[in-house]
């Protein structure tokens, strides 16, 4: 009884991922099982946090050394696309400058992981739009000597 139920959930398992290669792509799959740079980060330099239009939140932490990212994170609570994105963001972002990062579009992400399906571009918008705010909080900070660019709540998307 065991087995079989084991087997089946196997075999849903496959299939759900099979199903997703297929609808997402190969690298968009991995980056979802595997996503890099996932994770918060204590006192930025640069901090983005946007909640779309469909409900979910990116933040997206950068820090800064040189005048060029050393480090980059995100967090979302959103889809497996938006992961895959918020992943890519801080990873195109990483060894750039503020005005090198605000090139990085919601295509360009999209062009780095060959292509979302139609409902999932939104996620790549996320994505960049937040990018975007942690680079610009980054430039305004620096600009105002304020502190403290962490715990504002911005809507957007
Ligand atoms: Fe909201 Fe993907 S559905 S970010």
């Amino acid at each position: 009884m065991s087995d079989n139920l084991d087997e089946f959930l196997k075999e849903l398992q496959d299939k759900i991922f099979d199903d997703t290669i297929r609808d997402y792509g190969q690298k968009a799959f991995d980056r979802w099982r595997n996503p890099l740079h996932m994770h918060p980060m204590e006192n930025p330099d640069g901090y983005g946090r946007i909640t779309g239009p469909c409900g979910d939140t990116m933040e997206i932490f950068l820090r800064f050394e040189k005048g060029k990212v050393s480090k980059a994170s995100f967090q979302t609570d959103g889809c497996g696309p938006s992961i895959v994105c918020g992943s890519l963001a801080a990873e195109l972002a990483l060894g750039k400058q503020p005005d090198e990062i605000r090139k990085i579009t919601n295509e360009t992400i999209l062009e780095t992981i060959g292509g979302l399906p139609e409902e999932s571009r939104h996620c790549a918008l996320l994505a960049a739009n937040t990018l975007r705010e942690a680079v610009d909080r980054y430039t305004k900070q620096k600009a105002t000597g304020k502190d403290n660019i962490q715990g504002n709540n911005l809507h957007g998307g």
